[in-house]
């Protein structure tokens, strides 16, 4: 039997030392006031144990992170009809990259990049009566806690120096793939990104996707066949230009975003979330690349 606790431990011991870190992103300049030595790990395992080390309590800006959860709503309230708005293949390109969605004629190439999150985001202002307070509720009802919120700080710097956001929603606009206005749009989109949440929140609320659809307390979000989807979204596009790097060396599905934080999970067996702001040159963090490394391999979990 594997012990997840002394397992985290191990890596924990071996990865703290270590003082070449990455970059923290500051080009949404918020970001850049969080202390780069922050390195928490949380696992929560098939039967509901946990096991923590370092800043895993402490809330963080989930950022791309956020975009797993927008689809898992849309794609719940819209069905297969959403992927006549957006592809599923991975691009190749770093997550705000725009050349692809031209030569594609606004269809961005997966919900995971920036240009596909920003019509995700399109599709929930269309749904929902009250898109951001509905959006954070099914978030607090997925994980039972209500103390998760958005950081309005975190929102409005990213408006302020947010071009290639309103480069990308302009964009898509002129081909028709925004119906509602770029401004609202891009509001919720900044507000999704700036989540606030803790290694441990994260793993929560990702538990259902390793658990067949079902949160931790046993409610369905999601079916089977939307799960598998997710997860292979997950898996193929979770980390930009870094994806094929990421299942090679981790060999899980996952999301990174670039307040350091990455989630992963290995379906029917457990579910991860680290934190390290510090980023490599494709904005993923990495101390929590190296520490997943080090958790497959160690233990010899992964889907592969
Ligand atoms: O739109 C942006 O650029 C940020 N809100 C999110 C980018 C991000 O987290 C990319 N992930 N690694």
């Amino acid at each position: 039997m594997i012990n997840f606790q002394e397992t985290l431990d191990e890596i924990y011991a071996d990865l703290s030392s270590i003082t070449t870190r990455g970059t923290v992103a500051t080009y949404i300049p918020e970001l850049a006031c969080v202390n780069g030595d922050k390195f928490g790990i949380h696992l929560i395992d098939a039967n509901g144990m946990s096991y923590s080390v370092g800043d895993a309590d402490e809330a963080f800006s989930i950022q791309s992170i956020s975009k797993v959860l927008s689809l898992t709503l849309a794609f719940s309230i819209r069905g297969d009809k959403l992927w006549q708005r957006v592809g599923v293949e991975p691009s190749g390109d770093p997550f705000n990259h725009l050349s692809l969605l031209e030569m594609e004629n606004g269809i961005p190439r997966n919900p995971l990049i920036n240009a596909g999150a920003i019509v995700i985001a399109d599709v929930l202002v269309s749904q929902l009566k009250k898109p951001k307070e509905d959006f954070l509720s099914y978030i607090q009802k997925i994980t039972n806690d209500e103390t998760i919120d958005y950081d309005p700080k975190v929102a409005k710097s990213e408006k302020d120096t947010g071009f290639r956001n309103y480069a990308a929603a302009n964009l898509l606009k002129s081909y028709g793939n925004i119906e509602n206005d770029v401004e609202t749009v891009l509001d919720f989109y900044f507000h999704q990104c700036s989540l606030r949440m803790s290694c441990k929140q994260l793993a929560n609320v990702f538990y259902m996707f390793m658990n067949r659809g079902k949160c931790l307390m046993n409610n369905e979000y999601l079916n089977i066949n939307h799960v598998k989807r997710i997860n292979a979204l997950m898996l193929s596009c979770g980390f930009y230009d870094e994806a094929g790097e990421f299942a090679f060396e981790v060999g899980l599905p996952g999301k990174s975003g670039v307040g350091g934080g990455i989630v992963a999970l290995l379906p029917n067996k457990f579910c991860v979330a680290t934190w390290s702001p510090g980023l490599n040159a494709k904005g993923n963090s990495l101390l929590g690349m190296k520490a997943l490394e080090q958790l497959t391999t160690k233990t010899g979990l992964s889907i592969f």
